[in-house]
């Protein structure tokens, strides 16, 4: 263990002494703790972090120095991929090529799970929310199962076994209930092997004037340092010398909240491998255009993510000649990187990465020793962000899907009325109606008598029956025939496996 006149020497040089000041107060166990959080501080960095923070929140507050507005274009049509405008043979390339490159285990998966859930409202990592299905089902649950059927989907078709490896990137606050829960859950039935987790780096809080803040008296208020820390914790951890061993040559990336999200979405994958791609981002269209997610477009030519409170609101109501949005791709956070392009980036490019300024209430301990919980914000955190490495493609493109398939993400608690447990939940079984009625199913009332259909109904309502359909009989509506057409259907049903075989029988 580094010595307490180390740590002083280091804080000292960092700006940072009163770190220590409640160092005579404390008990042996909380010296210890104090101190082994301090050692992993390297001092210049601590100094520069800290002068950054506070000099980017003074510019934050003072306002942007040249709005982006006028420097922003759309994605140019030719880089622009779509499920919807796109004819079913083409879409049946992409899908076809996507199966093929991971019946190679050539595909990998990489989870963002390092975030807080703060706007949630729960103490445990999101992924382990239930959002209330009839199964009961958490979200990585639901991601776990996804997986095991597209391993399966692309092994039958081309007549091997196959796998896709399944990084999660954590934090100090969800690393350790993530392995336990995985544990209990006998990993949902995957290899163990193939699920590997990691650890994002930590950053201290800072005040505004500069101050790395104490939580406790014998600890700092340190927070995850955003999603863009994934790079360097692809160093840290040799996560890419992993992938190269299996062989993994294309990754597809997602954050933990959408209750849709398609993991190794052959179509995506196919249709980024195919343009020759290097990086790629799924977009949706917008809901309405101050909805808050981050806009993928051009910024003097160059491919970003603006978030929505970077712009003007003229700019994100902006129409063309027909009516739609200008600025229209919307950001649901999953991206598609080749495993080259991320090692050129943690080798090159991840210290240009720019920093975002969030300004948070965070709880501290004052002069005197006592714990208060700000009314206002008083700290700064500094984060990097996933996408900021667009900049660096070579080629890359953006794939618009549709929402009600793939996208309902989940922020809020339910009293936010959207982007919540109850929206995620009918985007869910609103969706997995659609499939049953696409494939036939007839839903019929206790009597026998049959409930009319609304096969149109798209997520934002509740739909007519309770139709949950188990990930590992059906990943994305394929294949539901052959246990639903022309059955009837009482309400409540969940397809999972073992009534699959029974429907197939009968
Ligand atoms: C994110 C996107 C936004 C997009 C929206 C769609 C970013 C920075 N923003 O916004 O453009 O429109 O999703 O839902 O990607 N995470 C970490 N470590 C961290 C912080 C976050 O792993 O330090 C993970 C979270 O666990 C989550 C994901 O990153 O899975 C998204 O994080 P969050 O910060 O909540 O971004 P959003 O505001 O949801």
């Amino acid at each position: 263990m580094v010595s307490e006149e180390e740590i002083r020497a280091r804080l000292e040089q960092a700006g940072q002494s009163h770190l220590l000041r409640f160092w005579a107060e404390l008990e042996p166990a909380g010296r210890a703790s104090l101190l082994t959080e301090l050692a992993l501080l390297d001092p210049d960095e601590l100094r520069e972090h800290c002068q950054r923070a506070a000099a980017a929140c003074t510019q934050e507050q003072q306002g942007p120095l040249e709005r982006l507005d006028a420097r922003m274009q759309p994605v140019q049509p030719e880089f622009l991929g779509s499920v919807r405008k796109s004819d079913p043979q083409t879409l049946q390339l992409w899908e076809e090529e996507g199966f093929h490159q991971i019946a190679q285990n050539k595909v990998a998966v990489l989870l963002l799970a390092g975030g807080q859930g703060t706007r949630l409202g729960v103490t445990y990592p999101k992924g382990m929310y239930r959002v209330g299905l009839p199964s009961g089902k958490t979200l990585y649950e639901l991601q776990a199962e996804r997986i095991c059927r597209v391993e399966q989907l692309a092994g039958r078709r081309h007549n091997t076994r196959c796998s896709v490896p399944w990084y999660i990137m954590t934090s100090e606050f969800t690393l350790k209930p993530t392995v336990e829960f995985f544990k209990e859950n006998n990993f949902f039935q995957l290899d163990p092997d193939n699920v590997i987790m990691f650890e994002q780096r930590m950053l201290p809080a800072v005040s505004f004037n500069g101050q790395a803040i104490l939580e406790r008296k014998d600890k700092v208020a340190m927070a995850p340092d955003g999603n863009g820390g994934l790079y360097r914790a692809l160093v840290d951890n040799r996560i890419l010398e992993d992938m190269e061993r299996r062989g993994v040559e294309y990754v597809h990336v997602y954050c933990v909240d959408n209750i849709l999200v398609k993991m190794a979405d052959p179509l995506f994958i196919g249709f980024c491998v195919l343009k020759g791609a290097d990086c790629g981002a799924k977009v949706v269209e917008k809901a309405y255009p101050t909805e808050p997610v981050g806009v993928v477009c051009q910024v003097d030519g160059i491919y970003q993510v603006v978030e929505y409170s970077e712009v003007e609101v003229e700019t994100v109501q902006r129409r063309d000649e027909s009516g739609n949005l200008v600025f229209n791709a919307g950001n649901i956070c999953n991206h598609f990187f080749t495993r080259n392009f991320l090692q050129t980036v943690t080798r090159e490019f991840e210290p240009l990465l720019k920093s975002h300024v969030a300004i948070k209430k965070v709880p501290f301990v004052d002069e005197d020793g006592n714990l208060v919980k700000p009314l206002k914000p008083n700290g700064i955190k500094m984060e990097k962000f996933v996408f900021d490495v667009f900049q660096f493609s070579k080629n890359f493109v953006a794939f618009e899907v549709l929402r009600e398939e793939e996208f309902s993400p989940l922020k809020n608690s339910d009293t936010a009325n959207k982007d919540c447990p109850t929206t995620a939940r009918q985007a869910l079984l609103a969706q997995h109606y659609r499939w049953a009625v696409r494939a036939g199913a007839h839903f019929v009332d206790e009597n026998g008598v049959r409930i009319p259909e609304q096969p149109s109904t798209l997520g934002t309502e509740n739909p007519p029956v309770l139709c949950e359909i188990s990930p590992l009989v059906s990943y994305f509506g394929e294949g539901l025939e052959a246990y639903l057409k022309d059955k009837d259907i009482h309400s409540p049903f969940i397809l999972d496996e073992n009534k699959a075989k029974l429907l197939e029988k009968a």
